[in-house]
């Protein structure tokens, strides 16, 4: 099992005196200062992820709406990186609308998702003015209006629909699914957009929205969700003459986890088509324009905004997690050699839920060969807390490939966990939450979200 060191990603991660640096910072010092787990985040790479998406969709389209989806990673100094760099943000529950509101998000950036909306979140969006609070059922279309009217006010609305659009992606993560939670269901878009337009006093029925899932691997579900939104635009207009303004075609670009590595022979294919996958964001567009837009006597596309919600795509490969070899141990009976980590699913749960490939490389050794196999696991009392699958499903590869001799005290790097990781980690095990750093543009490293502490494990209980 040949492999790379992979510690070289260019502008980014690079192998300096056989340390790996991050932004041209260094990861060991990084470690040393700030303990490990480390989660540290590259303001280069957001802003560069941001801008590079958002002149992709422009050279297709004027009328573009970069909606960062704040649950891939809501830390304030993400949100201040993304709206810095021309980003918009999508939110999920009054908490998000709380940060983005904070972060300085103006309304007509934000779009509020959800399945499960409270009255007091609804009330919140309509009194900032978001840009579109979707609808995702009759009875919410009735709630929003209803809450609307006792505040004399009218909230911008967007039907999201469900198509029943299948991905390559995994199952977990698709939501263009009639078996999904999410959306409206086709035979009830109709009675949708005529109670809208009846409650027009209290609703402006804007939009239309479809969000096809997450790492969705091929432009395909992408082009038809759009062709169905625009469907329904043109025919909405030809019935009522009503003019949608927006349609919102959700988030899910992928990003490539499975650099060039000798690991990608032992994943399923399935899961590597996934993990690998490439889409450029201006050609998906571009080819759900093509297909959708034929005839538009009417010019309906002038004055339409394409609103996108890129959450994985913009800090996925911004983000990585530091993490010591705490314990090692042999095992003479299967002949492995065993990597004992400070960092475990606690703090980046994709990896037991959908058994997610976050590529592992040495910061300690950085420059040496990645050609011995380890079994890797975290510190969790929790057998399924290990880097590899432990179902024997495929999902994962059986070992990790790291340099020779990696032993206790060796400092490890997590690549790619920039999304759906900090947010969604937990205290589990009686484990403070670890700090979060930012290499900023100038090269100074910030601290953008304090350590936990034991007191701070025990300071919401009662007792
Ligand atoms: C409605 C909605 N929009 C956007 C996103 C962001 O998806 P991604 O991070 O894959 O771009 C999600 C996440 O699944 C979502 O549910």
């Amino acid at each position: 099992m040949a492999e790379r060191s992979q510690t070289e990603l260019p502008d980014y991660l690079k192998a300096r005196d056989g340390r790996l640096a991050i932004d041209g910072v260094d990861a060991l010092k990084l470690a040393s200062e700030y303990g490990t787990p480390l989660y540290v985040f590259s303001e280069k790479r957001i802003v560069e992820n941001t801008r590079a998406l958002r002149q992709a969709v422009e050279r297709i389209h004027p009328r573009v709406k970069l909606c960062y989806a704040a649950k891939a990673n809501s830390n304030m100094a993400v949100l201040a990186a993304v709206l810095r760099a021309g980003g918009d943000i999508e939110v999920n529950s009054g908490g998000e609308l709380f940060k983005a509101k904070k972060a300085g998000f103006r309304p007509d950036q934000i779009v509020f998702n959800g399945v499960s909306k409270t009255d007091d979140e609804i009330r919140d969006a309509i009194h900032y003015g978001v840009l579109a609070t979707n609808v995702d059922s009759l009875y919410e279309l009735d709630q929003i209006a209803r809450v609307a009217r006792a505040e004399s006010l009218r909230a911008n609305i967007a039907i999201r629909i469900v198509p029943e659009i299948v991905t390559r992606s995994h199952i977990g993560l698709q939501t263009g699914l009639l078996s999904s939670k999410f959306g409206l269901s086709p035979s009830l878009l109709e009675e949708a957009f005529n109670r809208a337009l009846a409650a027009r006093d209290a609703v402006n029925l804007a939009g239309v929205h479809i969000h096809v899932g997450s790492q969705t691997p091929d432009p395909q579900p992408y082009a038809r969700a759009f062709a169905e939104m625009w469907r329904l635009l043109t025919d909405l207009n030809e019935k009522t003459g009503h003019r949608l303004t927006h349609i919102n075609i959700g988030g899910g670009l992928p990003i490539d986890y499975l650099p060039d590595t000798a690991m990608v022979e032992e994943i399923g294919d399935r899961e590597r088509n996934m993990l690998s996958a490439r889409l450029d964001a201006g050609e998906v567009i571009a080819a759900a324009l093509k297909e959708a837009v034929e005839a538009d006597e009417k010019g309906l596309i002038e004055g339409l905004t394409v609103v996108m919600e890129p959450g994985r795509r913009i800090i996925g490969d911004a983000g990585l997690l530091l993490t010591r070899v705490c314990n090692t141990k042999e095992r003479p009976e299967t002949g492995d050699t065993w990597l004992l980590t400070d960092a475990g699913y606690s703090l980046m749960i994709s990896m037991a839920t959908y058994k997610w490939y976050y590529h592992l490389v040495s910061a300690s050794r950085a420059d040496m060969p990645h050609t011995a196999p380890y079994k890797v696991a975290g510190p969790l009392c929790d057998s399924g807390d290990v880097y590899f699958d432990l179902e024997n499903g495929g999902r994962l590869p059986n070992y990790r490939l790291l340099p020779e001799g990696t032993d206790v005290g060796d400092v490890l790097a997590l690549l790619n966990t920039g999304a759906y990781a900090l947010d969604q980690a937990s205290q589990y095990n009686g484990r403070p939450r670890p700090a979060v750093v930012m290499v900023k543009e100038s090269g100074e490293v910030a601290l953008t979200r304090r350590a936990e502490t034991y007191e701070d494990l025990i300071s919401f209980d009662r007792w």
